[in-house]
Protein backbone atom coordinates (compact mmCIF):
# COMPACT_ATOMS: atom_id res chain seq x y z
CA UNK A 1 0.00 0.00 0.00
CA UNK A 2 3.04 2.26 1.22
CA UNK A 3 5.05 1.66 -1.97
CA UNK A 4 2.32 2.04 -4.00
CA UNK A 5 1.00 5.40 -2.78
CA UNK A 6 4.79 6.73 -3.37
CA UNK A 7 5.28 5.24 -6.72
CA UNK A 8 2.20 7.79 -7.61
CA UNK A 9 3.34 10.44 -6.14
CA UNK A 10 6.40 10.16 -7.73
CA UNK A 11 4.99 9.49 -10.53
CA UNK A 12 2.92 13.27 -10.44
CA UNK A 13 5.89 14.45 -9.38
CA UNK A 14 7.96 13.24 -12.41
CA UNK A 15 4.72 14.43 -14.70
CA UNK A 16 4.90 18.24 -13.17
CA UNK A 17 8.62 18.16 -13.33
CA UNK A 18 8.37 17.45 -17.40
CA UNK A 19 5.75 20.27 -17.62
CA UNK A 20 7.69 22.83 -16.01
CA UNK A 21 11.10 21.62 -17.49
CA UNK A 22 9.28 21.95 -21.28
CA UNK A 23 8.14 25.56 -20.22
CA UNK A 24 11.55 26.24 -19.46
CA UNK A 25 12.64 25.58 -22.97
CA UNK A 26 10.14 27.56 -24.94
CA UNK A 27 10.95 30.24 -22.53
CA UNK A 28 14.28 29.97 -24.32
CA UNK A 29 12.92 30.24 -27.43
CA UNK A 30 13.11 26.60 -28.12
CA UNK A 31 16.83 26.77 -27.47
CA UNK A 32 18.44 23.12 -28.29
CA UNK A 33 20.56 25.22 -30.62
CA UNK A 34 23.98 26.56 -30.34
CA UNK A 35 24.42 30.13 -28.86
CA UNK A 36 22.75 29.10 -25.84
CA UNK A 37 24.66 30.73 -22.48
CA UNK A 38 22.22 29.12 -19.83
CA UNK A 39 23.56 26.59 -17.86
CA UNK A 40 21.10 24.13 -16.24
CA UNK A 41 22.81 23.07 -13.05
CA UNK A 42 20.55 19.71 -12.03
CA UNK A 43 21.49 18.36 -8.21
CA UNK A 44 18.57 17.88 -5.15
CA UNK A 45 19.73 20.43 -3.06
CA UNK A 46 17.21 23.07 -2.64
CA UNK A 47 17.23 24.12 1.07
CA UNK A 48 19.39 24.55 3.97
CA UNK A 49 22.56 23.86 4.05
CA UNK A 50 22.51 22.10 0.55
CA UNK A 51 21.07 24.96 -1.04
CA UNK A 52 24.02 27.46 0.57
CA UNK A 53 26.18 24.98 -0.88
CA UNK A 54 24.92 25.03 -4.32
CA UNK A 55 24.95 29.30 -3.74
CA UNK A 56 28.52 29.51 -2.41
CA UNK A 57 29.39 27.68 -6.02
CA UNK A 58 27.00 29.65 -7.67
CA UNK A 59 28.47 32.90 -6.68
CA UNK A 60 32.22 31.48 -7.74
CA UNK A 61 30.95 30.13 -11.34
CA UNK A 62 29.26 33.95 -11.53
CA UNK A 63 32.91 36.06 -11.57
CA UNK A 64 35.08 32.64 -13.12
CA UNK A 65 32.29 32.20 -15.97
CA UNK A 66 31.31 35.78 -16.73
CA UNK A 67 28.81 36.08 -19.66
CA UNK A 68 26.91 32.31 -18.60
CA UNK A 69 23.83 32.07 -16.66
CA UNK A 70 23.08 29.05 -14.01
CA UNK A 71 19.90 28.06 -14.56
CA UNK A 72 18.96 25.60 -11.13
CA UNK A 73 17.47 22.57 -12.02
CA UNK A 74 17.30 21.39 -8.46
CA UNK A 75 14.45 18.87 -7.45
CA UNK A 76 14.23 18.79 -3.56
CA UNK A 77 14.33 15.62 -1.77
CA UNK A 78 16.92 14.11 0.37
CA UNK A 79 19.75 11.42 -0.98
CA UNK A 80 17.97 12.18 -4.62
CA UNK A 81 15.16 10.71 -3.87
CA UNK A 82 12.80 12.56 -5.97
CA UNK A 83 15.71 13.77 -8.29
CA UNK A 84 16.96 10.59 -9.48
CA UNK A 85 13.81 9.65 -10.97
CA UNK A 86 13.08 12.90 -12.96
CA UNK A 87 16.62 12.93 -14.36
CA UNK A 88 16.01 8.76 -15.48
CA UNK A 89 13.20 10.19 -17.38
CA UNK A 90 14.95 13.08 -18.58
CA UNK A 91 17.93 11.29 -20.13
CA UNK A 92 15.53 8.52 -21.60
CA UNK A 93 14.05 11.11 -23.33
CA UNK A 94 17.53 12.96 -24.63
CA UNK A 95 16.38 15.79 -22.39
CA UNK A 96 19.55 16.02 -20.21
CA UNK A 97 20.21 18.91 -18.22
CA UNK A 98 23.39 20.71 -18.97
CA UNK A 99 25.16 19.25 -15.79
CA UNK A 100 24.13 16.86 -13.27
CA UNK A 101 25.14 15.45 -9.50
CA UNK A 102 25.84 12.00 -9.32
CA UNK A 103 27.87 10.03 -6.68
CA UNK A 104 31.99 9.12 -7.39
CA UNK A 105 31.88 5.63 -8.11
CA UNK A 106 29.20 2.97 -8.60
CA UNK A 107 26.60 5.38 -8.69
CA UNK A 108 28.76 7.35 -11.36
CA UNK A 109 29.56 3.81 -13.48
CA UNK A 110 25.68 3.68 -13.98
CA UNK A 111 25.74 6.70 -16.13
CA UNK A 112 28.95 5.70 -17.85
CA UNK A 113 28.02 2.28 -18.68
CA UNK A 114 24.51 3.82 -20.08
CA UNK A 115 26.67 6.16 -22.58
CA UNK A 116 24.92 8.99 -21.14
CA UNK A 117 27.74 10.93 -20.14
CA UNK A 118 31.22 12.27 -21.61
CA UNK A 119 34.78 11.24 -21.28
CA UNK A 120 36.50 14.71 -19.81
CA UNK A 121 39.74 13.11 -19.17
CA UNK A 122 41.57 15.74 -21.68
CA UNK A 123 40.05 18.61 -19.55
CA UNK A 124 41.07 17.12 -16.18
CA UNK A 125 45.06 17.74 -17.86
CA UNK A 126 44.08 21.14 -19.23
CA UNK A 127 42.87 22.46 -15.69
CA UNK A 128 45.60 20.45 -14.03
CA UNK A 129 43.09 17.91 -11.48
CA UNK A 130 44.80 14.98 -12.05
CA UNK A 131 46.95 16.14 -9.49
CA UNK A 132 44.77 18.02 -7.33
CA UNK A 133 42.97 15.27 -6.10
CA UNK A 134 43.77 12.42 -4.39
CA UNK A 135 44.61 9.42 -6.76
CA UNK A 136 41.99 6.98 -5.06
CA UNK A 137 39.35 9.62 -5.77
CA UNK A 138 40.40 9.75 -9.29
CA UNK A 139 40.58 5.31 -9.29
CA UNK A 140 36.63 5.94 -8.06
CA UNK A 141 36.16 8.19 -11.25
CA UNK A 142 37.80 6.60 -13.43
CA UNK A 143 36.28 3.96 -16.14
CA UNK A 144 38.46 2.44 -18.53
CA UNK A 145 41.49 4.51 -18.45
CA UNK A 146 38.84 8.04 -18.77
CA UNK A 147 37.59 10.35 -16.21
CA UNK A 148 34.00 11.67 -16.92
CA UNK A 149 33.22 13.71 -13.80
CA UNK A 150 34.62 16.52 -11.12
CA UNK A 151 34.00 15.68 -7.73
CA UNK A 152 32.79 18.95 -5.76
CA UNK A 153 33.74 17.49 -1.76
CA UNK A 154 33.93 14.32 0.23
CA UNK A 155 30.96 13.59 2.84
CA UNK A 156 31.14 11.65 5.48
CA UNK A 157 28.15 9.33 6.22
CA UNK A 158 28.83 7.17 9.53
CA UNK A 159 28.46 10.25 11.99
CA UNK A 160 25.72 11.16 14.70
CA UNK A 161 24.89 14.23 15.69
CA UNK A 162 23.21 15.39 18.75
CA UNK A 163 21.46 17.78 20.76
CA UNK A 164 24.11 18.89 23.57
CA UNK A 165 21.24 19.96 26.08
CA UNK A 166 19.21 16.86 25.50
CA UNK A 167 21.86 14.68 26.21
CA UNK A 168 23.58 16.87 29.09
CA UNK A 169 19.84 16.16 30.81
CA UNK A 170 20.17 12.81 30.82
CA UNK A 171 23.23 12.60 32.93
CA UNK A 172 25.72 11.79 29.38
CA UNK A 173 29.01 13.19 30.04
CA UNK A 174 30.60 11.12 27.12
CA UNK A 175 30.37 10.03 23.76
CA UNK A 176 29.65 6.48 23.58
CA UNK A 177 32.26 4.28 21.89
CA UNK A 178 30.16 0.73 21.19
CA UNK A 179 27.14 -0.31 20.42
CA UNK A 180 26.51 -1.49 24.24
CA UNK A 181 27.52 2.26 25.22
CA UNK A 182 24.79 3.55 22.76
CA UNK A 183 22.07 1.73 23.61
CA UNK A 184 22.35 2.64 27.58
CA UNK A 185 22.31 6.23 26.65
CA UNK A 186 19.37 6.13 24.79
CA UNK A 187 17.67 4.38 27.85
CA UNK A 188 19.27 7.16 29.74
CA UNK A 189 17.37 9.93 27.39
CA UNK A 190 14.51 7.53 27.51
CA UNK A 191 14.20 7.44 30.96
CA UNK A 192 13.93 11.35 31.22
CA UNK A 193 10.57 10.81 28.95
CA UNK A 194 11.74 11.57 25.81
CA UNK A 195 10.25 8.26 23.75
CA UNK A 196 12.33 8.03 20.58
CA UNK A 197 15.39 9.18 21.80
CA UNK A 198 17.29 7.95 17.66
CA UNK A 199 15.32 10.20 15.31
CA UNK A 200 14.80 8.62 11.74
CA UNK A 201 13.54 9.26 8.42
CA UNK A 202 12.54 6.94 5.43
CA UNK A 203 13.99 3.99 3.96
CA UNK A 204 17.83 5.31 2.43
CA UNK A 205 18.35 6.78 6.05
CA UNK A 206 17.57 3.91 7.39
CA UNK A 207 19.61 1.89 5.12
CA UNK A 208 22.58 4.64 6.50
CA UNK A 209 22.12 3.41 9.97
CA UNK A 210 21.81 -0.38 9.11
CA UNK A 211 25.32 0.53 7.44
CA UNK A 212 26.81 2.01 10.09
CA UNK A 213 26.16 -0.90 12.24
CA UNK A 214 27.11 -3.06 9.82
CA UNK A 215 30.50 -1.39 10.02
CA UNK A 216 30.63 -1.85 13.96
CA UNK A 217 29.31 -5.75 13.62
CA UNK A 218 31.65 -6.65 10.73
CA UNK A 219 34.78 -4.20 10.35
CA UNK A 220 35.20 -2.02 7.59
CA UNK A 221 36.89 -4.73 5.19
CA UNK A 222 34.21 -7.18 5.63
CA UNK A 223 32.17 -4.48 5.31
CA UNK A 224 33.42 -2.96 1.76
CA UNK A 225 33.34 -6.73 0.68
CA UNK A 226 29.91 -7.17 1.23
CA UNK A 227 29.85 -4.22 -2.32
CA UNK A 228 32.72 -6.45 -3.66
CA UNK A 229 31.12 -9.67 -3.34
CA UNK A 230 34.17 -11.03 -0.88
CA UNK A 231 32.12 -11.29 1.78
CA UNK A 232 28.97 -13.47 2.11
CA UNK A 233 25.43 -11.45 3.33
CA UNK A 234 24.29 -14.50 4.62
CA UNK A 235 26.40 -15.30 7.73
CA UNK A 236 26.10 -15.08 11.29
CA UNK A 237 27.78 -11.58 11.58
CA UNK A 238 25.33 -10.12 8.94
CA UNK A 239 22.08 -11.54 10.81
CA UNK A 240 23.79 -10.01 14.40
CA UNK A 241 24.04 -6.05 12.29
CA UNK A 242 20.29 -7.09 11.40
CA UNK A 243 19.32 -8.07 15.44
CA UNK A 244 21.21 -4.72 16.39
CA UNK A 245 19.54 -2.40 14.06
CA UNK A 246 16.48 -4.21 15.01
CA UNK A 247 17.06 -3.08 18.59
CA UNK A 248 17.92 0.86 17.31
CA UNK A 249 14.60 0.90 15.45
CA UNK A 250 13.16 0.55 18.68
CA UNK A 251 14.27 3.82 20.35
CA UNK A 252 12.93 5.77 17.04
CA UNK A 253 10.07 7.58 15.98
CA UNK A 254 7.18 5.27 14.70
CA UNK A 255 6.19 8.05 11.98
CA UNK A 256 10.28 7.28 10.75
CA UNK A 257 8.76 5.83 6.79
CA UNK A 258 7.02 9.07 6.66
CA UNK A 259 10.10 11.38 6.86
CA UNK A 260 12.70 12.60 5.19
CA UNK A 261 15.89 13.31 6.57
CA UNK A 262 15.46 17.08 7.50
CA UNK A 263 12.38 16.17 9.50
CA UNK A 264 13.99 13.90 11.50
CA UNK A 265 16.90 16.49 12.26
CA UNK A 266 14.01 18.64 13.00
CA UNK A 267 13.10 16.31 15.71
CA UNK A 268 16.85 16.74 17.56
CA UNK A 269 16.88 20.62 16.87
CA UNK A 270 13.18 20.49 18.82
CA UNK A 271 14.34 18.30 21.77
CA UNK A 272 12.41 15.83 20.94
CA UNK A 273 15.25 13.26 20.39
CA UNK A 274 18.73 13.13 21.40
CA UNK A 275 20.67 11.73 18.31
CA UNK A 276 20.28 11.13 14.40
CA UNK A 277 22.83 9.38 12.23
CA UNK A 278 23.49 11.34 9.11
CA UNK A 279 26.21 11.88 6.55
CA UNK A 280 27.96 15.81 8.06
CA UNK A 281 25.57 17.86 5.39
CA UNK A 282 23.87 17.92 8.96
CA UNK A 283 26.42 20.20 10.10
CA UNK A 284 25.94 22.94 7.06
CA UNK A 285 22.02 21.97 7.42
CA UNK A 286 22.24 23.18 11.33
CA UNK A 287 24.33 26.07 11.17
CA UNK A 288 22.21 27.11 8.07
CA UNK A 289 19.32 26.51 10.62
CA UNK A 290 20.80 28.92 13.14
CA UNK A 291 20.88 25.39 15.40
CA UNK A 292 23.91 25.97 17.57
CA UNK A 293 23.40 23.37 20.35
CA UNK A 294 24.84 20.44 18.93
CA UNK A 295 27.82 18.12 18.85
CA UNK A 296 28.81 14.87 16.99
CA UNK A 297 31.03 11.53 17.21
CA UNK A 298 30.94 8.63 14.79
CA UNK A 299 28.93 5.77 14.90
CA UNK A 300 29.76 3.84 18.21
CA UNK A 301 32.12 1.05 17.20
CA UNK A 302 33.30 2.34 14.48
CA UNK A 303 36.65 3.73 15.26
CA UNK A 304 38.00 5.26 12.40
CA UNK A 305 36.84 4.70 9.59
CA UNK A 306 35.50 6.44 7.15
CA UNK A 307 32.04 6.28 5.14
CA UNK A 308 32.86 8.24 2.44
CA UNK A 309 30.67 9.25 -0.71
CA UNK A 310 31.70 12.41 -2.97
CA UNK A 311 29.12 14.68 -4.81
CA UNK A 312 30.76 14.86 -8.76
CA UNK A 313 29.04 16.63 -11.54
CA UNK A 314 29.15 15.43 -15.65
CA UNK A 315 28.71 16.49 -19.03
CA UNK A 316 26.12 14.67 -20.12
CA UNK A 317 25.91 13.43 -23.70
CA UNK A 318 23.39 16.20 -25.28
CA UNK A 319 24.44 18.88 -23.31
CA UNK A 320 23.14 22.25 -25.17
CA UNK A 321 25.75 24.62 -23.42
CA UNK A 322 29.14 22.82 -23.59
CA UNK A 323 31.38 25.47 -23.02
CA UNK A 324 29.13 26.87 -20.72
CA UNK A 325 29.11 23.34 -18.54
CA UNK A 326 32.85 22.79 -18.65
CA UNK A 327 32.82 26.65 -17.38
CA UNK A 328 31.12 24.94 -14.16
CA UNK A 329 32.78 21.95 -13.77
CA UNK A 330 36.38 23.97 -14.13
CA UNK A 331 34.37 26.05 -11.61
CA UNK A 332 33.67 23.09 -9.42
CA UNK A 333 37.57 21.44 -9.36
CA UNK A 334 38.66 24.68 -8.93
CA UNK A 335 40.17 25.62 -5.43
CA UNK A 336 38.22 29.11 -5.04
CA UNK A 337 35.23 26.66 -6.21
CA UNK A 338 35.61 24.42 -3.69
CA UNK A 339 36.29 26.19 -0.74
CA UNK A 340 33.01 28.47 -1.32
CA UNK A 341 31.28 25.19 -1.74
CA UNK A 342 32.58 23.00 0.82
CA UNK A 343 32.59 25.60 3.43
CA UNK A 344 28.64 26.10 3.23
CA UNK A 345 28.12 22.74 2.36
CA UNK A 346 29.26 20.18 5.46
CA UNK A 347 31.63 18.37 3.19
CA UNK A 348 35.35 18.32 2.93
CA UNK A 349 37.26 19.74 -0.51
CA UNK A 350 37.97 16.75 -2.88
CA UNK A 351 41.23 18.97 -3.33
CA UNK A 352 43.98 18.30 -1.08
CA UNK A 353 45.39 21.79 -1.29
CA UNK A 354 43.08 23.34 0.98
CA UNK A 355 43.68 25.10 4.11
CA UNK A 356 41.53 23.67 7.09
CA UNK A 357 41.64 27.34 8.81
CA UNK A 358 39.52 28.36 6.13
CA UNK A 359 36.84 25.76 7.33
CA UNK A 360 34.25 25.56 10.03
CA UNK A 361 35.06 23.69 13.45
CA UNK A 362 33.20 20.55 12.15
CA UNK A 363 35.35 20.17 8.70
CA UNK A 364 38.27 21.27 10.31
CA UNK A 365 38.01 17.78 12.41
CA UNK A 366 36.89 15.93 9.24
CA UNK A 367 39.72 17.18 7.56
CA UNK A 368 41.84 15.44 10.24
CA UNK A 369 40.38 12.32 10.53
CA UNK A 370 40.13 11.95 6.28
CA UNK A 371 43.95 11.90 6.36
CA UNK A 372 44.51 9.15 8.82
CA UNK A 373 40.84 7.48 9.01
CA UNK A 374 40.19 3.61 7.19
CA UNK A 375 38.04 4.68 4.12
CA UNK A 376 34.91 2.76 3.21
CA UNK A 377 32.16 3.40 1.14
CA UNK A 378 28.32 4.29 1.44
CA UNK A 379 26.04 2.30 -0.45
CA UNK A 380 22.84 4.64 0.12
CA UNK A 381 24.68 7.49 -1.47
CA UNK A 382 25.99 5.28 -4.27
CA UNK A 383 29.91 4.96 -3.73
CA UNK A 384 29.65 1.17 -3.10
CA UNK A 385 26.70 0.32 -5.15
CA UNK A 386 24.93 0.78 -7.90
CA UNK A 387 21.53 2.70 -8.38
CA UNK A 388 19.43 -0.53 -9.02
CA UNK A 389 21.23 -2.21 -6.12
CA UNK A 390 20.54 0.83 -3.91
CA UNK A 391 16.82 0.84 -4.82
CA UNK A 392 16.94 -3.03 -3.80
CA UNK A 393 18.39 -2.42 -0.58
CA UNK A 394 15.91 1.09 0.46
CA UNK A 395 13.10 -1.57 -0.41
CA UNK A 396 13.93 -3.78 1.68
CA UNK A 397 14.66 -1.65 4.69
CA UNK A 398 11.22 -0.32 3.81
CA UNK A 399 9.84 -3.48 4.40
CA UNK A 400 11.33 -4.49 7.43
CA UNK A 401 10.55 -1.10 8.71
CA UNK A 402 7.32 -2.40 8.98
CA UNK A 403 7.29 -6.13 9.03
CA UNK A 404 10.64 -6.53 11.28
CA UNK A 405 11.73 -10.04 10.22
CA UNK A 406 15.44 -10.55 10.05
CA UNK A 407 15.72 -13.64 8.33
CA UNK A 408 13.37 -11.92 5.65
CA UNK A 409 15.49 -9.14 5.30
CA UNK A 410 18.94 -10.94 5.24
CA UNK A 411 17.17 -13.11 2.18
CA UNK A 412 16.05 -9.47 0.41
CA UNK A 413 19.56 -7.98 0.99
CA UNK A 414 21.69 -11.56 -0.22
CA UNK A 415 19.47 -11.93 -3.31
CA UNK A 416 19.99 -7.96 -4.02
CA UNK A 417 24.03 -8.25 -3.88
CA UNK A 418 23.74 -11.90 -6.25
CA UNK A 419 21.73 -9.61 -9.29
CA UNK A 420 23.73 -6.95 -8.13
CA UNK A 421 27.84 -7.30 -7.35
CA UNK A 422 30.14 -7.07 -10.06
CA UNK A 423 30.96 -10.43 -11.18
C1 LIG B 1 23.62 12.84 -0.57
C2 LIG B 1 24.46 13.91 -1.21
C3 LIG B 1 24.71 15.00 -0.24
C4 LIG B 1 23.45 15.47 0.42
C5 LIG B 1 22.60 14.30 0.90
C6 LIG B 1 21.25 14.65 1.49
O1 LIG B 1 23.32 11.82 -1.47
O2 LIG B 1 25.66 13.36 -1.63
O3 LIG B 1 25.36 16.06 -0.90
O4 LIG B 1 22.80 16.28 -0.45
O5 LIG B 1 22.40 13.38 -0.12
O6 LIG B 1 20.36 15.14 0.54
Amino acid sequence: MRFTRRAAVAVIGVAALLTASACGSSDDGGDGGSGSKKVEVFTWWADGGEKAGLDGLVAQFGTSCAGQEFVNGAVAGGAGANAKQVLASRLQQNDPPDTFQAHAGAELQDYILAGQVQDISADYDTWGLKTAFPAGLIQNLTVDGKIYSVPANIHRANVVWSNKKVVADAGITSDPTDLAGFIADLDKVKAKGIAAPLAIGKDWTQLMLFESVLITDLGAEKFTGLWKGTTPWDGADVTKAINDFKTLLTYTNKDRDALDWTDAEKLVMDGKAAYQLMGDWEAADLDAKKFADYAWFTFPGNGTTFQWLADSFVLPKGAKNVEGTKCWLKTVGSADGQKAFNTKKGSIPARTDASPADYPKYQQAAMADWKSATQVPSCAHGSACSQGWQGAANSALGAFSTNQDVAGLQKALAAAAAQFVKK
